[in-house]
């Protein structure tokens, strides 16, 4: 069924995440390799192909667009892509960052109505973060989550747990949510990518750390959207926690989301190489792609994924 985009599984899509670049200008280790290499910003979209995708499907349902990267402010056109998606009928428009470079941006994000930033934060420890992002900007990422607090941005941090790393932070991340009221999510390690290796040794699973924070917080579980990635709790603290367990309890069934690359391709889901490109397509030839994507998405979750993770976006 074209008009609303729903699957034989009954999955409509609701969600479009686009990625600006596959760059980043933080290297952490389980996602990049030191030496990566990147495409060459010729085969970018540009603002008006990205806009183009999303009228497109604004018209059979589409309610929600989340930009990712890589780092998506490294992207020269960053505010008249925003400037422009900001003007269609979208319900809700989020960015996820590394926040390494907000400051320069919290009034066009405020403007344009991008107000749903997920800023990425795996350790709380200056010297950790630098190592485990193999770079020096701790303090501006700190600094940067609490501008966008201020200017009155609806935020959320992701921290990707991983054992002997920085699981021995769960309380000091707790009580960080807590005191500047910025929920926090837990995501498993994903087996995707550069990742790939390490994640054996140091993937914890959701329902272990909920066992462990449930011996010193009440939690009682939040209601969420039936498509969210997150399962989320308040503490009996007041911080607000959430869970992203793609591991051990995958949320394919509710999956309402695809992913449109840098260079133009969509994909019907994160943990699949295949995709199809709407570069220089008439509109008649993307609707074909469009309903083609319907039957892309697995129901069960793929097993072991070998490309990139910058390269979609996450
Ligand atoms: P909101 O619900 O709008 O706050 O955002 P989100 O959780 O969908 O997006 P975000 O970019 O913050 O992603 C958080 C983590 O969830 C990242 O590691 C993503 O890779 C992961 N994620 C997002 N969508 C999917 C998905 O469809 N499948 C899987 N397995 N992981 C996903
Ligand atoms: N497993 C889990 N999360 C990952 N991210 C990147 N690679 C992985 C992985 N292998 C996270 C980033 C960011 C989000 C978009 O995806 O840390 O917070
Ligand atoms: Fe959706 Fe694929 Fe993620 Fe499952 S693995 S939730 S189908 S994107």
């Amino acid at each position: 069924n074209l008009n609303t985009l729903v699957d034989s599984y009954g999955r409509k899509i609701r969600k479009l995440r686009i990625s600006l670049t596959d760059k980043c200008n933080l290297r952490c280790h389980y996602c990049m390799p030191l030496d990566a290499t990147f495409m060459d910003e010729q085969r970018y979209l540009s603002v008006d192909e990205y806009a183009q995708v999303v009228e497109d499907l604004c018209k059979f349902g589409l309610e929600e667009v989340r930009i990712t990267g890589g780092e998506p402010l490294l992207r020269k056109s960053f505010k008249s892509l925003v400037e422009k998606i900001g003007s269609l009928p979208l319900k809700k428009i989020g960015l996820t960052t590394n926040a390494v470079l907000l400051h320069k941006y919290i009034e066009d994000l405020c403007e344009y109505r991008v107000h749903h930033i997920n800023i990425s934060l795996d350790s709380l420890n200056e010297d950790r973060f630098n190592k485990i992002t193999r770079s020096k900007n701790f303090k501006k990422v700190l600094e940067n989550i609490s501008l966008a607090k201020s200017a009155g941005l609806n935020i959320k941090i992701n921290t990707v747990l991983m054992k002997g790393v920085n699981d021995d932070e769960i309380f000091d991340f707790i009580e960080f949510s807590r005191e500047l009221e910025i929920p926090i999510r837990f995501l498993e390690f994903m087996r995707i990518g550069h990742g790939r290796q390490e994640q054996e040794d140091q993937f914890i699973s959701a329902p272990e750390i909920i066992k462990n924070i449930k011996k010193k917080y009440e939690m009682n579980l939040i209601s969420s959207e039936i498509d969210s990635t997150s399962v989320n709790y308040r503490l009996c603290n007041g911080a607000e926690i959430g869970f992203i367990a793609s591991e051990s309890m995958p949320f394919c069934g509710h999956c309402s989301r695809w992913r449109l690359s840098c260079d133009g391709i969509i994909k019907a889901c994160l943990l699949k190489s295949e995709g199809l490109s709407i570069k220089g397509l008439e509109s008649k030839e993307r609707e074909e792609v469009y309903y083609e994507l319907l039957g892309m998405k697995p129901f069960l979750r793929p097993k072991e994924v070998s490309h990139q993770m910058n390269s979609i976006g996450g």
